[in-house]
């Protein structure tokens, strides 16, 4: 009989060892610890599995939201958040496209442009995942950031065309964060990546019509 191998775990869990280490500790030990370390192993647990999840179903897309929180995070502290809302927005960026679970094989892994039709389902992503987490105690925070991260800046992006700082600031961190990895990297969206220097570039020249000023300005005050 062949045998059954877990096909998720590969880089992307690697690339957090400190969260299993101490996962494992944690239930090695019984849980035993103050109620607000366990919350937040929960929490992070939580984030993991629906990660992992993702990585299931599509390991460039999990990959690409494990880059982007830590893009998120360093954005997040140029702009000077509290640690509180670092954290948050880190949480929201790897949680961002966690509704293409519910997108169609035949629409995600699609080799070319997508028809008007299934773009109308790709755009559905960010209400799913966002749906997905606002039941859970631990995620539901990340709620707004997730459903509004392809909202832009001047009122042209969806799912409800926000506007201005109308969009939630985890949005629109998530919006440059994704943005500066998406076209720095061979994936489903790019055969030919961009460099940082033309990312930053090209977002710039975005800034004030799809991204937020302020978190542009804190892309170009990073050493990419
Ligand atoms: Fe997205």
């Amino acid at each position: 009989m062949a045998e059954t191998r877990c096909e998720v775990s590969p880089k992307l869990s690697k690339s957090r060892p400190n969260l299993y280490a101490r996962i494992r500790g944690s239930v090695r030990k019984g849980l035993v610890g103050s109620r607000a370390k366990e919350l937040e192993l929960l929490k992070e647990a939580s984030v993991e599995l629906a990660l992992q999840a993702l990585e299931a179903r599509d390991k460039v897309i999990a990959r690409h939201s494990a880059r982007a929180a830590d893009l998120a995070t360093r954005l997040a502290q140029r702009l000077e958040l509290d640690d509180g809302n670092v954290a948050l927005m880190r949480m929201a960026a790897m949680l961002h496209d966690l509704g293409m679970i519910g997108v169609r094989d035949d629409i995600l892994h699609k080799p070319g442009p997508l028809d008007e039709d299934e773009w109308e389902i790709m755009r559905r992503h960010p209400d799913i995942g966002a749906d997905l987490i606002a039941w859970h105690p631990a995620l539901a925070a990340a709620t707004p950031h997730v459903r509004h991260h392809h909202e832009r800046w001047d009122g042209s992006g969806y799912p409800a065309g926000l506007r201005g700082d109308v969009i939630p600031m985890g949005a629109r961190i998530v919006a440059v964060a994704e943005a500066f990895d998406t076209v720095t990297n061979r994936g489903i969206y790019r055969a030919d990546p961009f460099s940082a220097v033309d990312a930053i570039r090209d977002i710039s020249e975005r800034s004030g019509s799809w991204y937020d000023p302020s978190v542009v300005g804190a892309l170009r005050a990073l050493d990419l």
